[in-house]
């Protein structure tokens, strides 16, 4: 398997903020748990049921609803969170 990686890019500090390594495990996980897991602070305040927006990125695609094989499989590009 090759290596996977996640660039998290924060559009408030202007530049990337972390580069996440992807296990085999984290790939079932959904984003936003992925990204808590490794200490980034990403907001959200429903739990994961998608309706508070807070958890978006890339302007409006909500971690919590796409697990990160999802995402990886997306061709998204950078993962841009506007707060951070
Ligand atoms: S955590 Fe509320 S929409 Fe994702």
């Amino acid at each position: 398997m090759s290596i996977k990686k996640i660039d998290i890019y924060g559009n408030a500090s202007k530049k990337v903020i972390t580069t996440l390594f992807v296990n085999e495990i984290d790939l079932k996980l959904r984003l936003l748990d992925f990204l808590r897991k490794n200490g980034l602070p990403i907001a959200y305040s429903c739990d994961g049921h998608g309706s508070c927006r807070k958890c978006s990125f890339n302007k409006d695609i909500l971690s919590c609803q796409i697990t990160v094989e999802d995402y990886l499989k997306s061709k998204e590009g950078l993962l841009i969170f506007d707060y951070l």
